[in-house]
């Protein structure tokens, strides 16, 4: 999946989220469960105002998909002139030429497939474990839960390109969560387990293995060991469920990690990341062993300011965004990269 397309459901979300809350519903928590609470002024001010942005956004949208139609009947209409002003010799000769194109194109596509299948097939054997946990359907909205099984998708995609890629595991994977991943094209298809059974059924012949990573951690990652197993929440929460998988390690008795993302970067907010970004960061340094690389290629450069304003505090959309809400940070930006030497400090703490 492109990115545009993770944006672009993100952004879905984050409507379908708004017009909850102009409903006046409580969507924090179980939403069925929660009695209506009216917004205060300052909700009411910030919800005026993600609306008028939400508007120039699909605006812009809507403009960009215009743009885009113009441009392939532009291209249509130049293909055509092109043949009509030469003769018939030539023009037979430019479309053989283009439909070689065309089939060369196809043919490194399917190759491209097949390499990617040797390597997914290849991570199963001997590459690194990581589950992701989805055992939280219960506390997510429908839309949140859409939200994370294009997520899962993404997830998917990336470590299908990755040069090192992962085995992934989905556990927990059913109810919900489970059909409505079903629903995702090609995902009876895909090169990953996909139990029914939690992490610590299913694997609990490797419990002193498993390291549920979790933000809440007081243990920092270093390195990734090839014989653990790495667990990732599945979760699309705001993170209103605050330390809940920090809580679920513990009470199962299972070791924890957080990324070692203070080390190298300071944060415009919370250190708390999104499915993707964890998953994308960890192939990162599993091919560059570099976590550096690996925050500053996959943490959008947004979350690395310290933003003068509160509202650029929200998690778990960081694909949600588009660019505008960039551009507009841009001018605010201060990009900081943590000083070496308070990075040996904190190393030395942890
Ligand atoms: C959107 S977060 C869920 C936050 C949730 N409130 C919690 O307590 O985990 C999704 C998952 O990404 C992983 N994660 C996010 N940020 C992390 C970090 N800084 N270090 C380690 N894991 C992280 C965790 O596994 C987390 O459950």
């Amino acid at each position: 999946m492109e990115d545009g397309e993770q944006k672009d459901q993100n952004t879905e979300e984050e409507n379908e989220q708004k017009k909850l809350e102009e409903k006046g519903q409580n969507t924090s928590g179980d939403a069925s469960s929660c009695p209506q609470q009216p917004l205060s002024k300052s909700a009411k001010k910030k919800l005026l105002k993600q609306q008028k942005f939400e508007a120039k956004k699909a605006e812009k949208k809507a403009q960009m998909k215009e743009q885009k139609k113009r441009e392939v009947e532009r291209k249509r209409k130049e293909w055509q002139d092109t043949l009509e002003s030469i003769p018939e010799e030539e023009r037979m000769k430019l479309i053989e030429a283009r439909k070689g194109l065309r089939k060369e194109r196809m043919e490194k596509r399917s190759e491209e497939k097949e390499k990617k299948m040797e390597r997914l097939t290849q991570a199963k054997e001997t590459g690194q474990k990581i589950v992701i946990d989805l055992e939280f359907s219960h506390l997510m909205s429908p839309n949140e839960i859409n939200s994370l099984c294009q997520q899962i998708m993404y997830c998917y995609a990336v470590n299908g390109k990755s040069p090192v890629p992962a085995y992934l595991l989905l556990t927990g994977c059913d109810g919900d969560m489970g059909s409505q991943l079903l629903r995702l094209p090609g995902f009876d298809k895909w090169v990953m387990e996909k139990e029914s059974r939690s992490y610590i059924e299913a694997l609990h012949d490797q419990k002193c293995n498993l390291v549920y990573l979790t933000a809440d951690s007081e243990t920092v990652l270093d390195e990734l060991d090839i014989n653990k197993i790495y667990i990732v929440g599945g979760l699309v929460d705001r993170n209103r469920w605050k330390g809940i998988t920090m809580k679920k390690a513990q009470d199962q008795g299972i070791q924890t990690a957080r990324l070692p993302i203070g080390s190298y970067l300071k944060m415009s907010s919370s250190q708390v990341l999104t499915v993707n970004q964890v998953i994308e960061i960890l192939l990162k340094f599993m091919e560059t062993k570099d976590w550096k690389e690996s925050f500053f290629q996959v943490i959008p450069q947004r979350k690395r300011f310290e933003a003068s304003s509160r509202e650029d505090e929200e998690e778990t959309t960081a694909e949600g965004e588009t660019k505008d809400r960039d551009e507009q940070l841009e001018s605010k930006k201060r990009c900081v990269e943590v000083n070496p030497v308070l990075r040996g400090i904190e190393e030395c703490n942890n």
